[in-house]
């Protein structure tokens, strides 16, 4: 399939994990993407793997003029931009009394405010090309409600659903479609990393919440990148052209709204 043939991509956080697996699926659809990521070696390694239709970009999500070099390398690499993912993200957990302004600043910093001036910037740049664009953020099932332990990180999922629900309906009139994409539970390491936080603060082993969290899907087991990617590719199509401001979980059926 070639629905995305002759489109320039740019996904954040790209290097790994569920951003590498829409880089991969928007390679095979045939668009050409920028893997736009804090650590650059990390990314260029997966250019590299990805082969010629990718390219490193070196981008803090948190921070205004990396965002508008990234933008720059992307219109420069490729003349355009056509589709964004807001896939870069921080989690962290800590009870509510354990919380700490650092750890609430950065998380605003990278999942909000990142996500928000990305999309800026970009709706920026397909404003002026006047060929309309795709914009996908990540959400999560942690955005549809919260959870004891991770009230910053729930807070800026739901924060990120609200976001693309207000600029959908305000870029829909450029041709710009927003909407979201809303995960469960995702192996890989960014899953390692909050199952060694959740071991620490329940006292459970590593292997056993693991084992937990897998039951507890209807799906009876976690994700893996490839199951979202079906979603992206859609959600970036033309077929995707009158879908607005819309969160869509793709989640093994832990949510249904
Ligand atoms: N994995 C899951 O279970 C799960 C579930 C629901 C939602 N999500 C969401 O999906 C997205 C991807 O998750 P993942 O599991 O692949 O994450 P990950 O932690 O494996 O990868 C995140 C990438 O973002 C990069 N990054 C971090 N801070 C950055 C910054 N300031 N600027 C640019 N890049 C930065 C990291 O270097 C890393 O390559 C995130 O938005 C996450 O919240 C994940």
């Amino acid at each position: 399939m070639t629905r995305l043939t002759g489109k320039s991509a740019l996904i954040t956080g790209a290097a790994r994990g569920i951003g590498r697996g829409f880089a991969e699926a928007y390679i095979a659809e045939g668009a050409t993407v920028a893997i736009g990521d804090l650590n650059l070696e990390a990314a260029r390694k997966t250019a590299t793997e990805l082969g010629d239709a990718a390219y490193a970009v070196q981008m803090d999500v948190s921070d205004q003029s990396s965002i508008d070099a990234a933008l720059a390398a992307v219109v420069a690499k490729t003349g355009k931009l056509d589709i964004l993912i807001n896939n870069a993200a921080l989690f962290d957990a800590a009870e509510t009394v354990d919380i700490t302004r650092a750890s609430y600043d950065r998380l605003y910093a990278v999942n909000v405010a990142g996500t928000l001036f990305t999309l800026q910037a970009a709706a920026r740049q397909m404003i002026a090309q006047g060929h309309g664009g795709k914009i996908i953020n990540m959400a999560s099932q942690a955005g549809r409600r919260g959870e004891p332990l991770v009230m910053v990180y729930c807070s800026t999922k739901a924060a990120v659903i609200s976001i693309t629900q207000s600029a959908g309906l305000d870029l829909i009139r450029h041709g710009i479609n927003v909407n979201a994409i809303a995960p469960g539970v995702v192996d890989g390491d960014h899953w390692e990393h909050v199952v060694s936080m959740f071991a620490r603060l329940e006292g459970k082993k590593p292997g056993q919440k693991k084992a937990e969290v897998a039951a507890s899907v209807p799906a009876g087991r976690f994700a893996v990148p490839a199951d979202l990617a079906g979603m992206a590719v859609f959600l970036a199509s033309s077929d995707a052209d009158y879908i607005v401001s819309q969160t869509y979980n793709v989640d093994g059926g832990q949510w249904m709204s």
